[in-house]
């Protein structure tokens, strides 16, 4: 499969779209009429189609479902006030995509099946693409071990599938973290720098214990001494320490790449900032608070964007912030979106037109 035009394309009869309501969207619940699905079989891509979202007819014995060779990533088409559809940053999705495919003995996929199926499908489906502030098209492109095989090993058939949804916010209101000091996301040598399924399954029993406790979400600490910043929830984390923002390096192996978090350093650095990719102890953070030099922390990450946390709790300590006081978090936000829905002048070169 090399070209678009090898994508066979079959319209679905009737929109879904009359039956919702494209403003004040929940996150990741309603898909559009449309999706691609490709095979790869044989050491080649084929198959290639966009068709009515449909569910998938699988065996049971399919190797992802036992083995969780899986992995994904999350992406935002947006809509300018001239109604022209533009997508955030694919290539840096694609790029991340084919790395973690990589350290999971999965497929590459090519840049055109990648970019153009997205863009195609995208084009399709661009009705459904809402324009209210805040809310957007969340792009979904997963990979999948599709062999019917439960021998361990790495599948010989995979499925690459591209999804839509249009989406509000992640997180409505600003989050209460708690610092997670018995269970570990991820470790050096490990798949932390991967969008692998399995990162996000071993993150739900620590993050349901958080939620019965209050929190929202929790700070995930590294595997060894329990004590360096790694993530926060679904996100990368920024703390703002004097006119320095700090934000955990990505040399371990530990974090993911996040794109929304290259994006944020960018701005930080054009807003005057000193921007730090460093390893940053817990004791820092609560040191720089008790000195009153920590200002801000936040979250960055496709689905959250730009998201304030206003209490970070650690050993019953809770740290509390007046966010509406911030001025770091709500300018990179500010700007971002502006750069997102049309309003400023894309500089970075981030916005694909669709
Ligand atoms: C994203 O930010 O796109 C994510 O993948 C996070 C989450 C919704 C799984």
């Amino acid at each position: 499969m090399t070209s678009v035009a090898d994508i066979n394309v079959t319209r679905a009869e009737q929109s879904k779209l009359k039956d919702i309501n494209l403003e004040n969207l929940p996150f990741g619940k309603y898909f559009t009429d449309h999706m691609l699905e490709v095979d790869y079989e044989n050491g080649e891509w084929k198959n290639a189609e966009i068709k009515p979202y449909q569910p998938l007819l699988l065996e049971p014995s399919v190797a992802a479902l036992h083995y969780g060779q899986a992995i994904f990533e999350g992406i935002k088409a947006y809509k300018n006030a001239r109604g022209e559809a533009f997508i955030f940053r694919p290539y840096d999705n694609l790029k991340r995509f084919n790395k973690s495919a990589e350290r999971l003995e999965m497929p590459q996929v090519p840049e055109e099946l990648f970019i153009e199926g997205m863009r195609l499908l995208i084009e399709i489906d661009k009705n459904w693409i809402p324009s209210q502030p805040e809310h957007s098209l969340y792009i979904r492109p997963f990979m999948f071990a599709s062999d019917e095989m439960i021998g361990v090993r790495p599948s010989e058939k995979y499925k690459f599938i591209i999804i839509l949804s249009p989406t509000g916010p992640y997180y409505a209101a600003p989050m209460r973290i708690n610092v997670e000091e018995k269970y570990v996301r991820a470790v050096s040598g490990g798949i932390g720098f991967a969008k692998a399924a399995g990162n996000y399954a071993g993150a739900m029993q620590a993050t349901a214990r958080a939620k019965q406790k209050g929190f929202d979400q929790v700070l995930w600490m590294d595997a060894i001494e329990h004590k360096y910043v790694q993530e926060c929830g679904v996100m990368n984390v920024f703390f703002i320490i004097g006119n320095t923002a700090v934000t955990p390096g990505l040399t371990e192996g530990t974090i993911l790449a996040g794109v929304t978090r290259d994006s944020a350093i960018a701005l930080l650095r054009e807003m005057g900032y000193t921007v730090e990719e460093r390893a940053i102890s817990i004791d820092e953070v609560m040191e720089a608070y008790k000195k009153g030099t920590l200002k801000e922390v936040f979250g960055t990450g496709t689905a959250a964007t730009i998201s304030k946390i206003k209490a970070l709790n650690y050993k019953d300590f809770e740290m509390t912030f007046n966010v509406d006081e911030w001025t770091a978090c709500p300018e990179v936000k500010r700007r971002m979106d502006a750069i997102k829905y049309g309003r400023e002048a894309d500089r970075h070169g981030w916005m694909f037109k669709i």
